[in-house]
């Protein structure tokens, strides 16, 4: 990404960002948005940091992700300050001068400690809308999280500037990069744990630099949703690989999910390649005015009708749902916001000025119910999954005797298949930035 064409895509960010948070200031009644960086956690008893990770309203601004003890403050109608904690410290990393295509846009002020930051703050913290964790404050600035200010910044992140589809399209750049990296290993017939570090090799990222910890999975451990523990030894026979693994680009995510296929596993690259072409066809209906849950509902049926025609169960795909067959299969929604979280916030809100839209009944873990606009970015992953658990649920549904359960039980050592791509809805065709992504490499 070259730096004359960031510093062209900033300027308009920042003023979509100050009109955002003039309106939002106007909703609670706030003179002043100030926004802490955060401060590091420690670990119980302990002088040991966790890893920090800034507040996701303070990256949105610039391209800092390692500040701890900074702040913004917004005033409308002014240049918004940064006030940049370079501490005098010879046992950590000090935060780097600041520099770069953002730098011009801010009044910067440098203080050497935390306490510092409280004289260069507003002077009343009562005007202030201070958003960020308690463990933030100072001085008589305590973090209050307004949420009607919140409510309103929430809602309309959903929507990315240019300039974050910018960052987005590098973070699919070095994920997609990675994911190559990973397949890799796996032909090799590598562990878990050397697939994990090929792909982090690959991304030349830190897994504290990842925007959520990477699920590589061998054989059946694909049917344990969120898999993390990388065992050091390769299986006998590596069948299949799911990876579902992120990568981070100036504090913006990608999340990229992909299936693979062992050698010895015909069968199940035909189950792969048809949840690769379901979940093509749902990417091509992230469009203006679609519903969210809608496509979810529709995925269903789709993946209902590849466990039919693949010879998983006999009856309708329709009855397949109805029953809650297909859900035994398909357990969690189809995707989420994505952007400076991996699940990025807002996806159930009804209205900039707060409300929730439910989950349609008997989808509890669907995270994104709002129709889908041009600008916002989603993910789609579908999945088909041999779960001990719910399979051994779907024995006690009346259905269970249109399950061929052979079938099902031969294809356990599978573990499942997801196939995970971050789309952009446009005025027009979406824009898949994973699949975009993989092609350049090419
Ligand atoms: N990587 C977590 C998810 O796909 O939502
Ligand atoms: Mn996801
Ligand atoms: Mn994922």
């Amino acid at each position: 990404m070259s730096t004359a064409l960031l510093s062209q895509l900033y300027p308009a960010h920042l003023e979509t960002l100050q009109n955002r948070a003039r309106i939002a200031l106007e909703r609670g009644g706030f003179d002043h948005l100030v926004i802490a960086a955060g401060q590091p956690r420690y670990q119980f008893l302990d002088d040991l940091p966790y890893p920090f990770q800034v507040n996701p309203h303070f990256k949105q601004w610039l391209p800092v992700t390692r500040a701890p003890g900074s702040w913004l403050v917004i005033t409308p109608g002014h240049k918004p300050r940064l006030i940049y904690l370079q501490p005098h410290d010879y046992w950590h990393v000090v935060p780097e001068a600041p520099a770069g295509y953002w730098v011009e846009h801010f009044d910067i002020v440098v203080v050497r400690e935390a306490a510092a930051a409280a004289a260069h703050l507003p002077a009343d913290p009562a005007r202030c809308a201070i958003v960020g964790e308690d463990t933030a404050a100072v001085a008589t600035h305590c973090p209050n999280n307004p949420e009607a200010v919140l409510n309103y910044l929430h809602f309309h992140r959903a929507w990315k500037t240019g300039y974050e589809l910018a960052m987005m399209r590098v973070a699919s750049h070095l994920g997609a990069r990675a994911h190559r990296a990973a397949e890799a290993a796996f032909r090799d017939g590598a562990s878990e744990y050397a697939i994990q570090m090929a792909y982090l090799g690959a991304a030349r990222e830190t897994e504290n630099e990842l925007p959520y910890s990477n699920i590589v999975c061998l054989n059946e451990h694909g049917a344990v949703l969120h898999y993390t523990n990388l065992e050091r030894n390769p299986p006998l026979v590596s069948h299949s690989l799911l990876i579902d693994a992120g990568a981070s680009f100036h504090g913006y995510a990608c999340d990229i999910t992909r299936t693979y296929a062992g050698a010895d596993a015909a069968e199940f690259r035909e189950l792969v390649d048809a949840v690769d072409g379901a979940q093509r066809g749902f990417c091509a209906r992230v469009r203006a005015g679609a519903s969210y849950p809608e496509l979810h509902v529709h995925a269903h049926h789709v993946l209902a009708g590849i466990l039919r025609d693949h010879g998983f169960i006999r009856m309708s795909a329709e009855s397949a749902v109805e029953s809650g067959v297909s859900s035994a299969f398909f357990p969690h929604g189809l995707g989420h916001y994505i952007g400076l979280q991996v699940h990025d916030v807002g996806g159930f809100q009804a209205a900039e000025s707060g409300g929730t839209l439910a989950r349609p009944a008997g989808h509890p873990y669907l995270r994104l119910t709002r129709t889908i606009e041009a600008g916002q970015v989603m993910t789609i992953e579908p999945g088909i999954y041999f779960i001990d658990l719910l399979l051994a649920e779907l024995k006690q549904n009346p259905a269970a005797g249109d399950v061929v359960w052979d079938k099902v039980d031969a294809f356990r050592k599978y573990g499942g298949v997801r196939i995970e791509d971050d789309v952009a809805c446009t005025a027009g065709d979406p824009e898949n930035l994973t699949r975009d992504a993989f092609a350049a490499l090419k």
